[in-house]
């Protein structure tokens, strides 16, 4: 069996060296925020620290933004825990974990360990508070999405036409996606953390609204 400290150390310097430079929000310093987060919330909820930290590692490789498809995405890991030397129920598991965990993709599933909850709650609570708001307008402008349109209406439900159409702002995504994310952590200490991290968001978006109607910021 490999060391479980140097595999943990080559994964290190295997995700820095390829999302150093990244601006689509999916920088190396989202990997530390979120396996951070994983080990902790692996630590309170006795799941197993060490699949956890791995592919809270490796969950971006395979992202489909970053990647010609999803499927060469997940190759890419595959190879890499194979070459890694992994034993074969931790490269089974940790696929397992990477392949389902993401918010889009019409994966609506619960997801099947411990282990892929606790790395699922860690990333998305990097979407959401302070750190999700950077996030979101670091990605709309990669994207080159609008901060906001006032003429986008109603801004909470656009339609898949609009979507289609690219009309998405980065305002918009609080509704369709960040507000939404609080209510869908799987584990209690998740749960917890998301709490504050959601308040702020509300109290961002209406200061932001104030700003917006009255060119007043309101005393908060
Ligand atoms: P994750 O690392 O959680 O898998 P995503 O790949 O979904 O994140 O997105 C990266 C970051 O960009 C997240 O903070 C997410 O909320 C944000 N983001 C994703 N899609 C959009 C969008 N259409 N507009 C603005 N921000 C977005
Ligand atoms: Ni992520």
């Amino acid at each position: 069996m490999p060391d479980r400290i140097k595999t943990l150390e080559l994964a290190r310097s295997y995700v820095k060296s390829r999302m150093e430079h990244d601006s689509s929000g999916h920088d190396w310093w989202h990997i530390v925020r979120v396996t951070r987060t994983a080990k902790l919330l692996a630590e309170v909820e006795q799941a197993d620290v060490y699949i956890c930290e791995l592919a809270a590692l490796l969950h971006d490789i395979a992202d489909e933004k970053l990647n010609e498809s999803k499927e060469a995405g997940l190759r890419k890991v595959a190879d890499w825990l194979e070459s890694a030397g992994l034993e074969a129920s931790d490269q089974t598991h940790i696929m397992e974990i990477i392949s389902t965990m993401s918010f889009g993709g019409g994966n609506k599933q619960p997801m099947a360990t411990r282990e892929g909850q606790i790395v699922q709650d860690a990333d998305r609570l990097d979407a959401i508070g302070a750190i999700g708001i950077a996030r979101t307008f670091a990605y709309s402008g990669w994207k080159g999405q609008l901060i906001y349109d006032p003429g986008l209406q109603p801004r909470n439900q656009l339609s898949k036409e609009q979507y289609r159409n690219g009309q998405t702002t980065a305002i918009n995504h609080f509704y369709e996606k960040l507000l939404k994310l609080k209510a869908l952590m799987n584990t209690e200490t998740a749960r917890l953390l998301a709490e504050e991290r959601h308040q702020f968001m509300e109290l961002f978006l209406k200061t932001f609204d104030q700003e917006l109607e009255t060119g007043q910021t309101p005393h908060i």
